[in-house]
């Protein structure tokens, strides 16, 4: 495993512990809202910190970007890791078992590395850029479904941004009339590692943050699949609308999604 991959498992699998440990104490957690359905709690800051402080001392010079703490480290550095401790908070929150740590490293702006660790199921996704996508060490490839048809499609609703809801549910609806069914499971890093593991055909959501999608996007790159927004560039990360699959499921979902784009205001 590439050495960067090592420290960022190491990482993911501390911060694992501490969202396991978490769970079993849910009456005790404490919560805060950061917006509108938006809530942290003291175990995803922990998580964090945990993360932080293992990438840091195997990296000084490494800048980070984490969602709970935001902005670390060295400004000009070449290299970003991106960090969510826990996807799927409320998911958590509510003991609902379906939630994923995910760490991503940038290197002048292309990923280079992604770990996406289920703490419960204790499944770890790894990648590093060019050398394939692995499940518990064992190479993963994305579906190799011929189009939407028969195809089992994950999403997530954008909850937390009222103004994207009226376009996403055209899309959704337009997507009930082609694929075989829909998920929404509540974590788009772990839904994405997924679809790179061929469990779900294909993926789409609007108005994720970088840190949603960074780990999950190097991974289905990795196993073969296609990764870009809703207008069908390299540019998930910024506009934070993903679209994700194999390339024939990719293609379909982008056909399907296109006639209702521009419905999608620009500032969400
Ligand atoms: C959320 C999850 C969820 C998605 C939300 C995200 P969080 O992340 O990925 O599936 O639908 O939009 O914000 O807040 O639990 O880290
Ligand atoms: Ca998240
Ligand atoms: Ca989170």
């Amino acid at each position: 495993m590439h050495p960067m991959v090592n420290i960022a498992v190491r990482a993911a699998r501390t911060a694992g512990d501490t969202v396991v440990r978490g769970l079993e104490r849910l009456d005790r957690i404490q919560v805060e809202s950061k917006g509108r359905y938006d809530f942290v709690c003291d175990v995803d800051r922990q998580a964090e910190a945990a993360i932080v402080q293992t990438l840091q001392r195997a990296y000084p010079d490494h800048a980070i970007l984490a969602e709970e703490s935001g902005s670390h480290g060295e400004h000009g550095s070449d290299y970003t890791w991106i960090i969510d401790p826990l996807d799927g908070t409320a998911n958590f929150l509510r003991g609902l078992p379906h939630i994923g740590v995910s760490i991503a490293l940038q290197r002048g702006g292309q990923l280079e590395a992604a770990v996406v660790y289920d703490p419960i199921r204790q499944e770890l996704f790894t990648a590093s850029r060019g050398d394939g996508a692995q499940l518990d060490g064992r190479r993963i490839r994305v579906a190799q479904r011929r189009g939407l048809e028969g195809a089992m499609i994950g999403t997530g609703f954008p909850f937390k941004k009222e103004r994207l809801m009226p376009p996403y549910l055209r899309m959704f609806t337009a997507m009930t009339e082609h694929a075989e069914d829909m998920r929404r499971a509540g974590s788009a890093a772990l839904d994405l590692a997924y679809v790179a593991a061929g469990r779900l055909d294909g993926y789409f959501e609007l108005g994720l943050r970088p840190w949603d999608v960074a780990g999950g996007t190097l991974l289905v790159r990795e196993a073969g699949g296609i990764v870009t927004d809703i207008e069908g560039e390299d540019r998930a990360l910024q506009t934070g609308h993903i679209v994700a699959g194999s390339p024939k499921v990719h293609s379909g979902l982008l056909n399907t999604i296109r006639p209702h784009v521009q419905a999608v205001p620009a500032q969400a």
